[in-house]
Formats: C-alpha cells, sequence, structure tokens
C-alpha cells in the first residue's frame, strides 16, 4: 500500500516521449488519474488509449509550454479534470547538440524555456494547489549533465544542473507545506531523444556504453521504479535528493572485464 497511488492524481508533462509515456502508464497501473501533456496531440492519444486498454484513468491535455501563462493554465486544466493535483512530472524536455561556439540566441532561449522556465513556472502552479490540499509531490527530471560537464551539451547540461538546484531550494521552501520535491536523473535511456543523437550513432553508441557498468543503454521502464517510490507515501520524508538511476555510469568504471 505505501507504493500504491490509487486515488492521486497527477500531471506528467512530455507524456507523448519516451520517459514521459513510460511514467504516465506505471502511474497509471498503480491507481493514479494521470493527466497527459505534450505537444503532439496523435501520440498522447495512443498513450491514453494504452492507460485506458489497461483499466487506467487519464486525460489528454496538449499545450505547448513555451509561456509562464501556458503552464499556469496547464496546472488548472488538470485541477479541473482530474479534479486536483497531487504530483507533478514535469517531464518535457529538449536538446540541441551543439559545441558551445555553434549555439545561437535561439537554442540558448529554446532550450531554457522547455527545459527550465516552464518547469520552475509549473511547480509554482502546482505548489500552490498542493499546499492547499495538504501536501504532493514534485519529480523533476534532470540528467547525467548534473554531475558531468558533457561535450555538446553546454546549454541542456544547464538547465538540468540548475532543475537540479532549485530542487533542492523548492525542497525547502515546501517542506512545512508537506510537498517533497526530488529530482530523477536518468543515464543514458532508449527514447525518441537520444536514438539519432546517440545510440543511432556507431561512435556515440560506443563511448556511452563502455563508460556504463551495465553495459546497455537504460530503457525508460528502468526509471519507473524509483519514480514511483519518490511520488509515493513511501517518500514522505525524502525531499532535496537528486537520484540517478544510470546503470552505474557515475560509480565508475573497470578494465577488468573488457
Ligand atoms: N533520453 C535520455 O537519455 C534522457 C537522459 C536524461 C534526461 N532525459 C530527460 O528526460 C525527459 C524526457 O526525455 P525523452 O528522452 O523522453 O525525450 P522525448 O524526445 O522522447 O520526449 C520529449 C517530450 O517533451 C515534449 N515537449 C517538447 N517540447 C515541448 C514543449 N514546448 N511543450 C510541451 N512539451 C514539449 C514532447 O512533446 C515529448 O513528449 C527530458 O526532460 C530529457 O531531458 C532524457
Amino acid at each position: 500500500m505505501m507504493f500504491s497511488l490509487e486515488g492521486k492524481t497527477a500531471l506528467i508533462t512530455g507524456a507523448s516521449g519516451g520517459i514521459g509515456s513510460a511514467l504516465a502508464e506505471a502511474f497509471a497501473s498503480a491507481g493514479a488519474s494521470v493527466a497527459l501533456n505534450g505537444t503532439r496531440r496523435e501520440v498522447l492519444e495512443e498513450v491514453a488509449a494504452r492507460i485506458t486498454a489497461d483499466g487506467g484513468k487519464c486525460v489528454v491535455l496538449p499545450a505547448s509550454l513555451d509561456s509562464v501563462g501556458a503552464c499556469q493554465k496547464l496546472v488548472a486544466d488538470t485541477v479541473e479534470s482530474l479534479g486536483g493535483l497531487d504530483i507533478l512530472i514535469p517531464c518535457a524536455g529538449i536538446n540541441r547538440r551543439k559545441r558551445i561556439e555553434n549555439v545561437t540566441e535561439d537554442d540558448f532561449d529554446t532550450i531554457m524555456l522547455v527545459n527550465l522556465k516552464s518547469v520552475y513556472f509549473l511547480c509554482q502552479a502546482a505548489h500552490t494547489i498542493m499546499k492547499a490540499a495538504g501536501g504532493g509531490k514534485i519529480l523533476t527530471i534532470g540528467s547525467m549533465t548534473n554531475f558531468r560537464g558533457m561535450g555538446m551539451l553546454s546549454v541542456y547540461g544547464m538547465t538540468k544542473a540548475a532543475t537540479g538546484l532549485v530542487t533542492q531550494t523548492m525542497a525547502v521552501e515546501w517542506a512545512r507545506d508537506n510537498v517533497q520535491v526530488n529530482c530523477l536523473a536518468p543515464g543514458f535511456i532508449e527514447t525518441p531523444l537520444t536514438a539519432a543523437g546517440i545510440f543511432g550513432d556507431p561512435v556515440r553508441r560506443e563511448w556511452v556504453l563502455s563508460r556504463v557498468p551495465a553495459r546497455r543503454p537504460g530503457y525508460p521502464g528502468d526509471l519507473t521504479g524509483a519514480a514511483l517510490f519518490l511520488c509515493s507515501d513511501g517518500a514522505n520524508f525524502v525531499t532535496g535528493q537528486t537520484l540517478a538511476v544510470d546503470g552505474g555510469f557515475l560509480t565508475g568504471g573497470s578494465w577488468e572485464q573488457d
């Protein structure tokens, strides 16, 4: 029961993507009613159809999170559709892999907008609802760039490191509102975001796999157990943490097995 989400309501952005859709399906299976946000309505409808076929409850709320107003409206629409908001996972994210010399103002602003500004204002709006209801859980999404500088990921890395930091600030400010805020930091996960840019490129694929002790890509399903834990009553005294789920990438490496 400690890990059940029965009776809970959850908003997951990026729910048409590889990781967000897996989280949405897992949370619905655990009993939550889930609001699915993303930019592609038709993909959200496919995720919703799988959830419904499995006996779960969900609503589809497509929107581009490109303004503070859009973030506030999405939270308001979730509350109106589901009757509340107990869990927020701002999972929408984008990347443009470039060396620093080639990053344009548009690259900088666009990545910042989706990966950081929308996360900040979604959390702000969700907190108001959660505080009034007596508590809630927020799970932000980080990355290996919370811990390591990685080539071609300067702006993306800034957004993820800042997300990890603001997770701690929110955890501190909102602890007495019974709102726990944690960050899940996935390792290298095979999704549309990494299909071409990492796993579809033999050199980059080999670079990654040679550094992950598990010697395999992560899959979205590898993240669901940790996410469920951090959004369940089992984590009521866990806040401000960043949990890496990375097949051992950050832990180290060994030459003895290769
Ligand atoms: N795949 C990985 O290896 C990996 C590793 C670490 C962190 N992450 C993070 O996990 C999250 C999900 O990544 P993914 O691999 O599933 O990516 P994905 O490309 O499969 O999905 C991205 C999602 O974000 C949504 N999105 C993009 N721009 C949006 C906007 N303006 N408004 C609303 N939604 C928008 C898309 O609709 C899509 O649903 C991202 O925050 C990403 O940075 C991914």
